[in-house]
């Protein structure tokens, strides 16, 4: 015996049939938004940092939580957050004023490192906020000839590669301009207002260290575009 169907009825279970798949796919995927909102609403805790929230993500925390850029690293003594194939140390994280507080892994407590490098924090959506003052810092040289009323560079003595290294370092927010000497290396630090102040009066060894290690502060984008989608 064959089965007829009319054209109507062929219509009605065609209707059906999408209707029903539709519904099913629409309720799938409302589920999953839901899920990744709940997921990124609550807050994680990166090592000793509780109450970690948007933009940030790693750890248990997925990427769709946040931006690529602020990937922390949790894995450590301390969140570390990485711009241009440079490590930084998380010292602290203001969410209200949306500002982090970082300081060179490479640079930490050691300013004779083995690779040389400057700082350079590489995203549209961080800023250095108006406390970062520059500090460079000359590798591997005699003394300057600085053509510029800045303040006094200060010398100390590295061993790298069990190398004696003398480096000269000052702090200045007028760039590489007008400094000439026979230096092979050049850094490009950044610290904080108050640790180059306190620098300026007591620019020993120990204090430059205690100034990289004290960090500086970012500014991220505070357009919560991502998070207002939810
Ligand atoms: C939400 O988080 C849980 C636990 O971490 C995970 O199993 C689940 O896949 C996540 N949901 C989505 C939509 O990513
Ligand atoms: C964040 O910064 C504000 C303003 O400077 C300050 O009052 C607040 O205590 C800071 N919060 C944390 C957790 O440090
Ligand atoms: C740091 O930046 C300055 C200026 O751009 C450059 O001359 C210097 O070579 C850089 N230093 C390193 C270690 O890359
Ligand atoms: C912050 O300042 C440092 C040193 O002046 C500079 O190298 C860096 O590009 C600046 N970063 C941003 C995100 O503006
Ligand atoms: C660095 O080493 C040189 C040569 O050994 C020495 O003359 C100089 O006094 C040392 N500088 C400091 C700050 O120790
Ligand atoms: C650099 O030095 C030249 C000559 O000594 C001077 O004319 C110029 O203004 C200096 N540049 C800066 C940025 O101070
Ligand atoms: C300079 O700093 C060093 C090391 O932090 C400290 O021992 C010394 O007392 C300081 N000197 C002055 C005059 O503050």
């Amino acid at each position: 015996m064959e089965i007829y169907l009319y054209p109507f009825q062929n219509i009605s279970l065609l209707l059906v049939i999408t209707t029903t798949i539709c519904l099913f796919h629409v309720r799938k995927s409302s589920t999953a938004d839901d899920d990744r909102y709940l997921n990124c609403s609550a807050s994680f805790q990166c090592v000793n940092f509780r109450d970690v929230h948007y933009p940030f993500w790693g750890s248990s925390r997925p990427d769709y939580c946040g931006y690529p850029d602020f990937k922390l690293n949790c894995n450590g003594d301390t969140p570390v957050i990485s711009s241009d194939g440079q490590d930084y140390r998380v010292l602290d994280i203001n969410q209200s004023t949306s500002t982090l507080r970082v300081a060179r892994t490479d640079f930490w407590s050691n300013v004779c490192p083995v690779s040389l490098a400057n700082t350079t924090i590489k995203s549209s959506r961080v800023k250095n906020t108006s406390d970062v003052q520059e500090v460079l810092l000359f590798y591997d040289c005699p003394p300057l000839n600085i053509l510029l009323p800045i303040q006094p560079t200060s010398q100390f003595n590295c061993s790298i590669n069990s190398i004696a290294t003398s480096v000269n370092y000052f702090v200045t927010n007028l760039g590489l301009l007008n400094i000439s000497g026979n230096y092979k290396t050049t850094v490009i630090a950044s610290i904080s207002q108050s640790a180059a102040a306190n620098l300026v009066l007591n620019s020993s060894k120990d204090n430059l260290v205690a100034a990289l290690d004290s960090g500086f502060r970012l500014k991220w984008d505070a357009s919560n575009t991502l998070c207002d989608q939810c």
